[in-house]
């Protein structure tokens, strides 16, 4: 999603920005556009390609410019093209604007802005903004920027420059998409996410919902949008560093997350479990309010709501607590049926995702309490929740979620047995005979990524398969949603199209889709439901489609069933998904590099989905 870095201070800012729009580029990006305030004014450049290329187009020449914006574009309103890239200037070109985010009303805006006398250029909502200021401006940006606020509808974070002002940046954010200043020594950043300018501080002030924010080289000043005096806003130290955001000898960011997982498990667990006890420290519910929850409701997108359905498993199972998981988008727009003592748990690794957001809202205005599991500290999902329980992955940069998918399957784990000890609906033995499992896993993990086997049938299924039309998962039980995780990963860094299904619902209809060319995934480690997942590997062989099966180690007899066995180690059958999702993480990372592509950047996606 955009990405937005400004600048005020000493220093010519040119190559700063540039740098923090590299470092923003992980999110995912169709365009690019910087502005800059040299001697003789404004001056902006744009391009539908990538930083690298608008690095190119500013050239190498000397800028002294020492106030300045940038932005990087994911395309909403308006075509992939040069004009609808931002930054926006007026018609005088003596304002410049960028957002990030929708304005909902952008359709009479831009209409009042056209009949008003003021050309537009782009087909952007972005652009009406740039003119309404253009109207009110008499020399105060903070000004404008509170006259025309009230118009704005919609979920938006936007930053403002003036020709005449040339130490200020004016910045406002209504609804998620997320603003943070960086407060260095004599000069001042505002960001849509601390990377972009980590490099340089590590001070950073977050900007709140409906407030005007005042950037200077001194620092950032807050006021409530709608008047009123200034707001203290405490000096922060980030917690992430900037080393999280190189690949570390990697080739690829996804590839490096991928071997961070037994680190992601180990520290997600953390404190959390120590011979028996379990602290879940930030749920905001006390143990009696924990122990008297009658349903869960599990909302998220994505792979945060795969990672939903296998808590789904974990809390019916062990916890004996009804529990659904719903797609966040869908789930907002239906009526959905809860009463207060339902627990909604909210799944969100950037804890930004608009419908998340949203669906967490819904919960809150019908009176439910709202846990939200989040990797980013801050997030909006974290204000708006009644309880955080924080994934320790660390940064993940991979648009494709690697180590946050097995962290929330690790943290779901923690929480259902809190709720199983709660309710005495295990014996402390029980507990502790999983908790001793759980933490193997770090351990477990680590081995599936060393083994060297495991690694030459990646490579190979990779090559034989790669250029395949399609590819079918099968899993049953708790195996399903990590189908449906290897499925979701193959199709968006391969683009090769896949499909999902439990292993008992393939005769009601996608058998049909099975031939000699068909490469089928089977997720059939031991469980109680391995001898039917055998038979639908049966019926995938009758119709002459290849299996690839991925199994528990020791388990040889399932050899004769399949084409091809990735083991992974033994453990209990609930925890087997945080081991059996790893080799298909692999599977889809080794082909879409065999078919030569940028799998940190898959096209069409952004890493954090402010829209809805
Ligand atoms: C897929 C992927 C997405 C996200 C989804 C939700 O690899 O990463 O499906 O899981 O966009 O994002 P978060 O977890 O940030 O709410």
């Amino acid at each position: 999603m955009c990405g937005i870095i400004g600048y005020t201070g000493p220093r010519a800012c040119k190559g700063l920005l540039l740098d923090g729009l590299e470092r923003l580029e992980y999110r995912g990006y169709d365009s690019t556009g910087i502005v800059l305030l040299e001697e003789d004014g404004l001056v902006r450049d744009r391009t539908t390609g990538k930083v690298a290329e608008l690095r190119a187009l500013v050239g190498a020449n000397h800028s002294s410019a020492r106030l300045g914006m940038g932005h990087t574009r994911w395309a909403t309103h308006g075509g992939v093209e040069d004009r609808n890239a931002h930054p926006f200037l007026s018609n005088d070109g003596r304002l410049a604007v960028l957002m990030n985010g929708i304005f909902e009303n952008y359709v009479d805006l831009r209409a009042e802005v056209a009949a008003a006398g003021h050309e537009l250029s782009s087909e952007t909502d972005t652009e009406a903004l740039v003119h309404l200021l253009s109207e009110v401006y008499d020399g105060d940006l903070v000004e404008a920027v509170r006259r025309v606020y009230p118009r704005l509808e919609g979920h938006f974070a936007f930053l403002v420059m003036a020709a005449d002002e040339p130490e200020r940046i004016v910045a406002a954010r209504h609804a998620w998409p997320p603003l943070v200043v960086g407060r260095g020594d004599g000069e001042t950043f505002i960001a849509s996410f601390l990377p972009a300018f980590l490099e340089q501080t590590r001070q950073v002030q977050y900007v709140v919902e409906d407030e005007v924010v005042d950037v200077s080289p001194s620092g950032a000043r807050f006021w409530p949008m709608a008047g009123g005096p200034a707001i203290e806003r405490e000096i922060e130290e980030a917690d992430a560093s900037i080393e999280v955001a190189e690949k570390g000898g990697y080739e690829t960011f996804m590839l490096k997350e991928i071997y961070e997982q037994p680190t992601a498990i180990a520290d997600t667990i953390g404190e959390r479990y120590r011979n028996g006890a379990l602290h879940l420290d930030g749920i905001g519910l006390s143990d009696s309010e924990l122990a008297s929850v009658n349903r869960v409701l599990i909302v998220g997108c994505g792979t945060a709501l795969h990672a939903g359905l296998v808590g789904r498993y974990l809390i019916e199972e062990w916890a004996g607590i009804a529990t659904e998981a719903d797609v966040a988008s869908e789930w907002r727009y239906r009526n959905p049926v809860f009463d207060p003592s339902t627990l909604v748990l909210a799944i969100s690794q950037s804890g930004e995702t608009a419908d998340t957001l949203a669906a967490m809202q819904l919960a809150r205005e019908r009176g439910a309490k709202v846990v939200v599991i989040t990797n980013v500290m801050g997030s909006a999902a974290t204000r708006a929740a009644d309880g955080v329980l924080y994934t320790r992955a660390g940064l993940e940069i991979g648009v494709a979620s690697t180590k946050c998918f097995t962290a929330q399957v690790t943290l779901l784990t923690l929480l259902a047995l809190r709720l199983a000890q709660l309710r005495w609906r295990l014996s402390p033995e029980q507990v502790s005979a999983i908790g001793s499992e759980l933490a193997r896993l770090p351990e477990l993990a680590q081995r599936v990524l060393d083994d060297p086997a495991l690694e030459a049938k990646v490579d190979m299924i990779a090559r034989r398969f790669a250029h395949d039309r399609f590819f079918l998962f099968l899993g049953r039980h708790i195996g399903f949603p990590i189908c449906l995780e290897g499925a979701l990963k193959l199709k968006e860094i391969s683009y090769i199209p896949t499909d999902a299904y439990p292993g008992g619902e393939m005769k009601h209809g996608p058998i049909a889709l099975l031939s000699d060319d068909t490469p089928v995934v089977a997720v059939a480690t031991d469980s109680h439901v391995f001898e039917k997942m055998i038979s639908n590997i049966q019926e995938v062989r009758a119709r002459k489609a290849h299996v690839i099966a991925i199994a528990t180690e020791g388990n040889d007899a399932i050899a004769i069933h399949a084409d091809h066995v990735l083991y992974v180690p033994r453990t209990i059958e609930e925890l087997q998904p945080v081991l059996a999702v790893i080799p298909l993480q692999l599977i889809a990372y080794r082909i879409a590099r065999t078919l030569g592509l940028d799998v940190d950047r898959p096209r069409n996606l952004a890493k954090t989905v402010t829209v809805e």
